[in-house]
């Protein structure tokens, strides 16, 4: 059985990775500090596949007690998802985040060939492009100057491993960047949980439908787009992580001649803040109580991938509807308040 190096793996996106790696066969050790996550959701990931994954709480910026983790298991590949992500957050504490960020990823670096680990799957963000000049956009569109530390971290993070690569380092990576993640496992077992109040659109509309907050504030209907408001690529958290699995396959199985590759994970659809709430009222059955307020600062105006490469050269594409998404964020929320988590 190969044996995977999860870091993240509570976290949102990380645990769903985790139960189609099991499905799919692959041993598990998941690495978190637990700074974003609990040990709840490895209970959620046991009922879901049968099976716990092994878990070391550890921060990835600690490079000896990563060492000791390569030390006592054999890794045929590692997914890192282990970072700080609040981009509001990043611009309050930048050091954490550059420190956090980097320091966690050259640690990974500097331990694969050592200790013979073939291959990491990075995990990137279409915030590198900014604002896009043209919709869908693809892989090859110029990386614009990042909007936060956070999307900075993501830049120099991908120059990192391309430095790595190109220095001779016996590794091969695969780095994806994810469009609009959203919607949960659709057992509802595990989902998002955010910290505090949510500053993602989904978790703030779920949350107001279930009474935690007021009312969601709409940023804008003054954008250049059909509706006024702003439009992503919303794209289901288990069809996001399903990407990774392929992804892991193709570096370990050495299916490209490639060291380095770089894959769009969206939908290919771009759907507006409006209609997106529109889809949760049907889908809920619950109008939901909204109003339109001024634009969000740093906002981008209009994105959605262009995801052909990741159809072809993975043969992987986004399978769920909008509607079957944005049901399992609300049943989700709906066991959060049966549990009295949230
Ligand atoms: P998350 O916060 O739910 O998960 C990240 C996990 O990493 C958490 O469990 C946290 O406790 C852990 N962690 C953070 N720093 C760590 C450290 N130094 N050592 C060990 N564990 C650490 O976030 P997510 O939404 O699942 O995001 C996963 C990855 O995907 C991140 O790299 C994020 O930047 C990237 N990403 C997320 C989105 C999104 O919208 N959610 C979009 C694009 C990219
Ligand atoms: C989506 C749309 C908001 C909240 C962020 C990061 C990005 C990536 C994904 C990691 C926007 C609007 C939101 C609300 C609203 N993360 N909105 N009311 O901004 O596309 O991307 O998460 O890499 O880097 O920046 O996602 O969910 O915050 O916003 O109207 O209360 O919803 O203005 O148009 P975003 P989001």
């Amino acid at each position: 059985m190969k044996k995977i190096l999860v870091t993240g793996g509570t976290g949102y996106i990380g645990s769903h990775t985790v139960v189609e790696l099991q499905q799919a066969g692959y041993e598990v050790v998941i690495v978190d500090d637990l700074s974003n996550s609990s040990t709840d959701v490895l209970d959620g990931i046991t009922r879901i596949t049968g099976e716990r994954p092994i878990f070391e709480k550890l921060d990835c910026v600690d490079l000896e007690a990563l060492k000791g983790v390569f030390e006592k298991h054999q890794f045929d590949g590692i997914i890192h998802f282990a970072a700080s992500k609040a981009v509001g957050e990043s611009v309050q504490k930048p050091l954490l985040y550059y420190r956090n960020n980097l320091v966690s990823l050259i640690n990974l670096l500097e331990l694969m060939p050592t200790h013979g680990v073939k291959g990491i799957v990075f995990s990137s963000s279409c915030t590198v492009y900014g604002e896009p000049n043209v919709n869908p956009i693809d892989e090859s569109a110029p990386i614009k100057p990042a909007e936060s530390p956070y999307g900075n971290t993501k830049q120099i993070n991908e120059e990192i491993i391309q430095d790595f690569v190109h220095s001779g380092a016996p590794i091969k990576s695969i780095i994806l960047r994810y469009f609009n993640p959203i919607g949960a496992h659709p057992s509802a077992e595990i989902g998002e949980l955010p910290i505090g109040v949510p500053q993602n659109l989904v978790p703030y509309i779920t949350q107001t439908a279930i009474g935690i907050r007021e009312q969601l504030s709409v940023f804008g209907d003054d954008y250049n787009t059909p509706d006024g408001s702003c439009i992503r690529d919303f794209i289901n958290v288990v069809d996001l992580a399903k990407a990774h699995v392929v992804a892991i396959d193709r570096m370990l199985t050495d299916k490209s001649d490639e060291a380095i590759e770089i894959f769009n994970l969206g939908t290919g659809v771009g759907l507006s803040v409006l209609e997106l709430i529109k889809v949760f009222e049907k889908v809920s059955g619950k109008p939901l109580n909204y109003k339109i307020v001024g634009r969000r600062e740093g906002d981008i105006e209009q994105i959605w991938a262009q995801p052909d490469k990741a159809n072809k050269v993975l043969g992987w594409k986004a399978e769920a509807t909008v509607e079957e998404t944005m049901a399992s964020a609300w049943k989700w929320q709906q066991r959060l308040k049966e549990k009295g988590i949230m």
